[in-house]
Formats: C-alpha cells, structure tokens, sequence
C-alpha cells in the first residue's frame, strides 16, 4: 500500500490519468490537477474551505438555466474569459480589428435587418447610428458580410434579463457591395452585470462596483475569414479602465458624435468604426467562441426561467450619481 503525502498525491493522480488516450485531453487535464493541488497546498485549504468552495459550485450550477449562464458569468470575473479571448486573439494569421468578450447575453435567435433599420422598439431621444465599413486586413471590402449586433436598451438592460421569450436590441445585418454596414439602435448605458445569483455574491463580498462600461456588441463572418466577436466601448465612460469583465480596450473605444458629415443618416448622433478581418486558418475552423447562447450550454435543468434580478439597492447607491429615466435608479452610463 501506498502512504500518500501532500506531494505525492499529486503524482499517483497523474499517473492513474496517465492511460487518458486523448493527448490533449490528457494534457489539460494534468495541469488541472497540478495547478488545483498547488493551489490547495499554497492556502493550505481547509476542510470548511473546501466545502465551502464546492457549496458555491453548485449554486452556480443551479442558477443557469436556458436565460442564464452563471458559469460564463464565473469566468467574466474571473478574468478567465479575458484571458482565453486574448490569447485566442493572438493566433490569427495577421493583424485585423481586435476581439472582445461575447458575454452572457448573445442568443442565436436574433432577428435579421435590412440595413439601415433600427433594433430598438423604444428610442425615446437615445437614437444612435452605427456606420463603417467591414474589410479584410488589407483593407478591401467585404461585401455580403453578416453583421450581428446586441446591446442593452436605454434602460441598461438585455432583453434577456426580460424573459427569454423577450427579443430586443439585436439584430443581424449584411453589408452591402462597398462593404459598408448601416444600423440604427439606441444609446447603450453602462451596467451591472447580474448581481442577484451567487457570482454576484462573490463580487460583492470583494468590494468591487460590479459594472461594464456602456458597449454594443459584434460578431462579424464573411467566409474564409476569422469569425470577429467583439464589441465597441463608449468614449468617456468612467468605468472603461476597471470594467468588472475585463473587456474593455483602448483600441475597440468609440465616440459617439453629432453631426458627423460622413454619417449616411443626417440629424442623429453616430459611431462611425471601420472593423477588418483576418483569413481564417485551419486551426480558426475549430476554436470555437468564448461564450454562447445559455440555451445552447443548457438543455434545462428543470428551473423555469426567470427574469434576472436587480443589484441590490446599497451596491446601486454606492456606484456613484444615478441616471435620470424609467429605470435610472438601477443603471447607469454616460
Ligand atoms: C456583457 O458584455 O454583456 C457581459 C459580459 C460579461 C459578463 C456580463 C455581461
Ligand atoms: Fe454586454
């Protein structure tokens, strides 16, 4: 019989997984276990702490449903997605429009636009128009690319957040032969990401604000490209230096401006941002995404879906100067 030891537990798990027939499986997997007995030998764990852990586990798990992806919402704070998202971003064949978190609120059931239609069922005075071009990265044009677009209304919230039944806020557009896109939406506002299910216990019991700085999002395809998942960042924003996420950038921020003359719809505020796209390689034809629709990752777990909730009231206040509006007391941007 063996005696095991703190260090060489680590060991006789490696060589029980050592028949893994998948070597990437394989590899994955021994660092997991290397890196998971280091980090309980570095905190010396304890058995409460390691209950603990795995109570907090499984309410992650119990909080997603088809609506809600607590797991993804996990790895958003961790900084995980970022890091997984950057480093995906640093193998593309050449240099192209950077990528950005697809975050939690991306649903395949989206409705498609001709261009130039607006996504917003209420604008209320917020219209906005998005307007650029969609080239390669030598800079030709990329005609009949497909533009998907998602953000929060002007209230700061997904449709989602709604009820999944609830679509709002996104669309699918082509561009046209020069290349060019054409959406009308209305101004995102910064917001918490959910705050009410145990991901946002655990950033509340840091002591962070919990907030992402007002953004749209995108995913751009055109064949024998990358596929482009990335989203643009309110010029000005207080929170595009410490968004909760991780995914804000310098070079993906955007102004929004009045009377711009280059904007083909005259008389509203515009983004104008011109995005390029790498070819695709073999290995790009089985990466995958960072993220996806919650209804893709979760059948059900017998949960009825149910609207997120809002942050709590002392966290809201604590964030700073609230905005006017029907739910100006929960969200907040600029
Ligand atoms: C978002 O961009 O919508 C988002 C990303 C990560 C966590 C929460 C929200
Ligand atoms: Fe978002």
């Amino acid at each position: 019989m063996r005696a095991y030891t703190p260090l060489t537990i680590t060991d006789a798990v490696l060589e029980q997984m050592a028949s893994t027939p998948d070597p990437r499986m394989k590899e994955v997997m021994e660092a997991a276990v290397r890196h998971l007995h280091a980090f309980a030998r570095e905190v010396n764990l304890t058995p409460a702490e390691w209950i603990k852990g795995i109570e907090f586990m499984t309410k992650v798990g119990q909080a997603c449903t088809p609506a809600r992806q607590e797991f993804i919402l996990l790895s958003d704070t961790l900084g995980l997605s970022a890091l997984v998202n950057i480093m995906h971003d640093k193998t593309k064949v050449e240099e192209a429009t950077s990528a950005s978190l697809l975050g939690p609120f991306f649903r395949e059931n989206t409705p498609t636009f001709a261009s130039g239609a607006q996504i917003a069922k209420k604008t209320e005075g917020a219209e906005v128009v998005l307007f650029g071009r969609v080239s390669n990265a030598q800079g030709a044009p990329l005609p009949n690319a497909q533009v998907t677009v998602w953000q929060t209304a002007a209230d700061g919230r997904y449709d989602i957040q709604n009820g999944i039944e609830e679509i709002d806020c996104r669309g699918i557009f082509k561009t046209d032969v020069d290349g060019n896109y054409l959406i009308r939406t209305v101004r995102p506002l910064g917001y918490f990401i959910p705050l009410d299910g145990p991901v946002g216990q655990m950033v509340m019991s840091q002591k962070r604000h919990g907030m992402r700085p007002a953004h749209i999002h995108f995913l751009i395809s055109a064949p024998g490209y990358r596929e482009l998942v990335t989203a643009l960042y309110l010029a000005g924003d207080t929170h595009l230096q410490d968004d909760v996420v991780f995914g804000a950038s310098a070079d993906l921020v955007a102004e929004v401006k009045d009377g711009d003359p280059a904007c083909p719809i005259t008389g509203q505020p515009s983004i104008h941002f011109d995005f390029s796209l790498a070819r695709e390689s073999e290995a790009d034809k089985r990466a995958g995404r960072v993220g996806a629709d919650p209804a893709a990752v979760t059948a059900g777990n017998g949960q009825a879906t149910k609207p997120y909730g809002a942050p709590p009231a002392e966290i809201a206040a604590a964030a700073g100067p609230k905005k006017s509006g029907i739910l100006g007391g929960l969200f907040r941007g600029r």
